[in-house]
């Protein structure tokens, strides 16, 4: 089995102002010191604090993430950012799929798959989210569900292509809500997760295939959803705006790397 570094997440969404975005970033840049060795960190500010947070991150090994992109290189879409204008702050991530992109502002497949194909062919590395609303839950059908979002979502994403592609499990209703899923939910999922990948590429694409937790993700809850073993990080919301919480999570996923040989194995394998 090919060991997965462990990759933990601060989705800010629609939160904090100039100066508290920069003052979260160092905070945590701060906070992290070596972890970074054994866990990959990314934070995902609003597009405008993009620039003034990629300061504060620096040269720390940290990972500069957007929160959306838009599929088309350029021209009149009012309001849409570009992977040029993202590469040219210096982001390297981006989130495609949230359940709030896909519920709120009313996103579909087609739409998510062209954003992660583009985004992909533009250098970025991609977190597609995928997730269960509570309806869907309780209908029975959350692998449904889950299976059409992530083959729609990968489209034609080839076996190269997923060195870079990151999926994030992310129930809908436990987004924002207190309420998590259980350890034994998660790990049945992400398992799930993975066997689907493997059915679709192959043992080793779905092996090597990170697979974020999130929701209500908190220091208290880190250190039992990360012992999965198919669960490979968070990707976190509420908790990623204090530093303390966001560090203490770090720190779980950051514990669950043998530290040396396996991030060594990571690395190599991605590079190879
Ligand atoms: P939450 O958000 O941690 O606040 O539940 C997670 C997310 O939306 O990615």
């Amino acid at each position: 089995m090919t060991a997965r570094m462990p990759i933990v997440g601060g989705n800010w969404k629609m939160n904090t102002d100039l100066a508290s975005a920069v003052e979260l970033a160092e905070d945590v840049v701060a906070g992290c010191g070596t972890m970074v060795e054994s866990c990959d960190v990314a934070m995902f500010p609003p597009f405008p604090y993009l620039q003034a947070v990629g300061r504060a991150l620096g040269h720390h090994g940290l990972v500069l993430g957007a929160q959306d992109v838009y599929p088309k290189p350029d021209g009149a879409f009012t309001g849409e950012v570009s992977t040029a204008m993202l590469l040219d702050l210096h982001a390297e991530m981006v989130l495609v799929g949230h359940s709030e992109r896909r519920h709120v502002i009313g996103e579909r497949d087609d739409l998510i798959a062209a954003k992660l194909t583009t985004a992909l062919a533009a250098g970025l590395k991609v977190v597609l989210c995928i997730g269960e609303t509570k309806e869907q839950r309780t209908a029975g059908t959350t692998r449904d569900v889950l299976n059409t979002q992530l083959t729609a979502g990968l489209g034609t994403v080839d076996a190269d292509g997923m060195r870079d592609v990151i999926i994030a499990y992310e129930p809908v209703w436990a987004i924002g809500t207190g309420e998590t899923a259980t350890p034994e939910d998660a790990e049945s999922e992400h398992a799930f997760v993975r066997e689907r990948l493997a059915e679709l590429y192959d043992a080793d694409i779905a092996d090597a295939t990170r697979i974020q937790y999130g929701g209500s993700v908190k220091p208290n809850n880190a250190e039992e959803l990360i012992a999965g073993p198919n669960i490979d990080g968070f990707l976190v919301g509420g908790a990623s705006l204090k530093a303390d919480d966001f560090l203490a999570i770090i720190r779980a996923a950051a514990a669950t790397a043998d530290a040396g040989s396996s991030e060594r194995s990571y690395r190599e394998a991605r590079n190879a």
